[in-house]
Order: C-alpha cells, then structure tokens, then sequence
C-alpha cells in the first residue's frame, strides 16, 4: 500500500484506525495526524512512534487518501480550510454522521471523490462493524485503495448512504448502551465469589452464546425468551425498553437533522 494518508483530527476514532492498522500490518509510516491539541498529538505519538504528527491541517489534507476525524460541527468550519489544498486525485473518507455527500462536497468547494464510514470500536481488536457509502465520483481503483484500508477494520459492508445514522445509532454507539451493563455483572460475579477469571469466562461464553442463540437458533423472539423462566429483572425491563426508544429516537431524528 503506498498511499500517503492523512487524518484531520487525532481523537479515539483515528488511534481506533491506527492500532487496527498496526496489527493489520499496514505501514503507519505513511500516516501523518493533524490536531490542535498537542497533547493529544503527542500521546498518539507516543501509542504509534512510527507516524508523523503535526499542528497544521493542511499538512494532513495534502495526502492521498484523507479521513475526516472530527465531529459534524467542527468538520463544517475545517472543510472550507483545506479545500484549496486537496490534491485533484486525493480520496476523501469522512468518519462523521450528519454531513451528507453533498453537503461535505459543498464544504470542500464541489470536490467530490468522497467516501463515508460509520466506524465502530471494536475495530480495534478487528472485529469492528464499519458500513461505508461510496460518492458517485469515485473510479474502480479507489474503491480498490479504501477496501484494503477497510479489511483490517473488520467487517465494512457497502450501504446505502441514508442509512448510516442508523447504523450510527445501532453500531458505532451499539456497545455503550450494553458495556456499563456487563461490566456491573462481572462485578457482582465477583462479590459472589468467583475469580475474575472464572467472572470473566463465564461471562464472555454466556454472551456469545446468547448472540448464537439469538441470531443463530431460527427461534422466533418469544420463544427464546421462553427457554429462561427466571428473568429477576423483569419489572425493570419496560422503564429500559422506553428509554432506548426515547432517547434513541431523539438522536436518530438529530443526526437526521
Ligand atoms: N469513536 C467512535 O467510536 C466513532 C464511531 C463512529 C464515528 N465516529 C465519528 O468520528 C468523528 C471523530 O470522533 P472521535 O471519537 O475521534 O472524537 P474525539 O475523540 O473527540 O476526536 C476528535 C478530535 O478532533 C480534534 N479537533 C478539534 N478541532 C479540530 C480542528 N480544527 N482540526 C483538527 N482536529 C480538531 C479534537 O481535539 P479537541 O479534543 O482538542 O477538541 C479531538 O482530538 C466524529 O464525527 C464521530 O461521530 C466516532
């Protein structure tokens, strides 16, 4: 891969491409990071030595292949900055909801060799789930670049471009709403007695097998939920069940703007 590339802002999202990358076995040598906040510049730096980091966006935005690292709003004032200095055969990926194709073309000055992704974390242990669309002007070749960029992420299935705030919702923030969840249980198994690594196991095969069982079984909803006749956390499960479609809804609906 001899693509130069660079990242416009150096948050948890490009360290997320960086460590898939570094174990994917992509040369982090090509890779150059722009963000205003040295610290962060210096921490990811010190995470990946291999890559080069800088203050300036416009460095980062001359490259190959350039993600857009930020979040919509910022995005809307940096775009204007480094239209000028795009190269006419750079690829553009942005890593943001909200700013569609159009509108992210309009920002850069009608440049158009644009792709979107929705990343998720787990990316960075390669199991990462990071649909993608790609813009109209975009050949073959391109496409060739940005799937070998993309495998090491994970899976990185092609999507239609007005379903990626749903799969914002469903699969880059996915993780947050169970995280908090599994990590309360594996700290109650301890305080029943087991060891972190006996907590640990069982809690990791009980929720593979609850996928498998879930996605794997052919059984329908209710049926599934049949197989457990205890479920102590019943009562509670209407108040979670409204706030997942309360607050899900209000963001979806944002995003969507
Ligand atoms: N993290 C995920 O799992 C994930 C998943 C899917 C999509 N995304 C998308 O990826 C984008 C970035 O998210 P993130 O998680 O990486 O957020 P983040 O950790 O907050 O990183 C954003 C970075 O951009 C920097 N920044 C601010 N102004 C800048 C400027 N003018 N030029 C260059 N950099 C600037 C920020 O610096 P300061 O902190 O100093 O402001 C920060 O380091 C967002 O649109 C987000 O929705 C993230």
């Amino acid at each position: 891969m001899h693509a130069k590339i660079g990242f416009i802002g150096g948050g948890r999202i490009t360290a997320i491409f960086l460590s898939a990358w570094k174990g994917g076995g992509i040369d982090l040598k090509e890779v150059i990071v722009s963000d205003p906040d040295a610290e962060v510049l210096a921490s990811l730096k010190a995470r990946f030595p291999e890559i080069h980091i800088v203050s300036e966006n416009r460095l980062s935005a001359a490259q190959d292949v350039v993600f857009l690292s930020l979040h919509p709003p910022v995005a809307k004032t940096v775009l204007p900055q480094i239209a000028q200095v795009l190269t006419p055969k750079a690829l553009v990926v942005s890593l943001a909801p909200v700013l569609t194709f159009e509108k992210l073309s309009e920002l850069l000055g009608g440049f158009s060799r644009l792709a979107r992704m929705i990343p998720n974390a787990p990316s960075l242990v390669h199991r990462g789930f990071n649909p993608f669309a790609f813009g109209s002007g975009l050949a073959k070749e391109d496409r060739a670049l940005l799937d070998r960029l993309f495998c090491p992420l994970g899976e990185h299935p092609q999507v239609a471009e007005a379903k990626l705030e749903a799969y914002a919702i469903l699969a880059a923030m996915g993780p947050t709403y169970f995280w908090f969840q599994w990590q309360t249980l594996r700290e109650l198994a301890r305080e029943f007695g087991l060891e972190k690594q006996e907590a640990d196991r069982a809690l990791n095969s009980m929720l593979h097998g609850a996928v498998g069982l879930m996605f794997e079984s052919g059984m329908d909803y209710a049926a599934m939920l049949d197989t457990v006749p205890v479920k102590p956390l019943a009562e509670s499960q209407e108040g979670i069940e409204r706030v997942f479609r309360e607050k899900l809804s209000a963001l979806h609906a944002r995003l969507k703007g």
